[in-house]
């Protein structure tokens, strides 16, 4: 994919922007006024952070390829950090949320949005601890790194399929074959996290057996509040 990276001061969300614009641009942003987190939660965006969406083609059946080619392509961009990755696509560095991926959907196209922490992180109101990069990259490097990683992830997709896709995400996952518990809207599970499955679902292990799930927010401690 050729990118047409397009960068701005200030937007309401680089998302927003880049659902009304052709395949192949990449929208920036120094700050947003109103970041988009998962859920309709939002994504505090102050200046020094990385704010990007991507304009990708809609890959129909293999749409759910993109979360996890996403976060590889992040976590591939930051040698030489301890990053791991939690199911779908969220990025860790030293175990805490470093970045978070925001797939929207148009008529003919999808959004992919990448925020991370390259200056500061949120500590009020997040679901779960974060960690920043403490400015060690500049945010436009950054942004390039995964743009050129991002090309040889599809280039691979399209080549190998998933199972490639999924292999690489398994050897960032984090808390592979420990307790986990997954966080629904209106229900909670536990059990032990085995991976994923062929289309990305993940896979926990109980003791009435094996429950595959598409949604939900995951977390390690068991004791930890919601
Ligand atoms: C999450 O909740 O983990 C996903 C956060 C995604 C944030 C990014 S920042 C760039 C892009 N624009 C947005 O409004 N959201 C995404």
């Amino acid at each position: 994919m050729k990118w047409d990276i397009h960068q701005f001061e200030t937007l309401e969300s680089t998302n927003a922007t880049a659902l009304l614009c052709p395949v192949g641009t990449v929208v920036m942003a120094e700050s947003q006024t109103a970041g988009r987190g998962r859920y309709g939660r939002t994504w505090q965006s102050p200046k020094g952070n990385l704010y990007m969406s991507l304009v990708v083609p809609d890959f129909g059946k293999d749409n759910y390829a993109l979360p996890f080619l996403t976060a590889v392509a992040v976590a591939d961009s930051l040698p030489g950090f301890e990053i791991s990755l939690k199911w779908p696509n969220d990025v860790l560095l030293s175990g805490k949320k470093l970045a978070g991926i925001l797939i929207e959907k148009a008529d003919d196209k999808l959004v992919v949005g990448i925020g991370v922490n390259v200056m500061t992180s949120p500590t009020d109101g997040v679901l779960y601890p974060t960690a920043n990069l403490e400015g060690r990259l500049r945010p436009m490097t950054l942004a390039k790194r995964i743009l050129l990683q991002y090309n040889t992830l599809l280039d691979l997709l399209q080549k190998k399929g998933f199972k490639e896709i999924r292999k690489r995400w398994l050897s960032y996952a984090t808390n592979l074959h420990k307790p986990i518990s997954i966080h629904l809207a209106d229900a909670e599970f536990q059990g032990i996290f085995k991976g994923i499955d062929a289309k990305g679902a993940l896979l926990l292990k109980q003791k009435s057996g094996t429950r595959t799930l598409n949604v939900g927010d995951v977390f390690f401690n068991l004791n930890k509040d919601k």
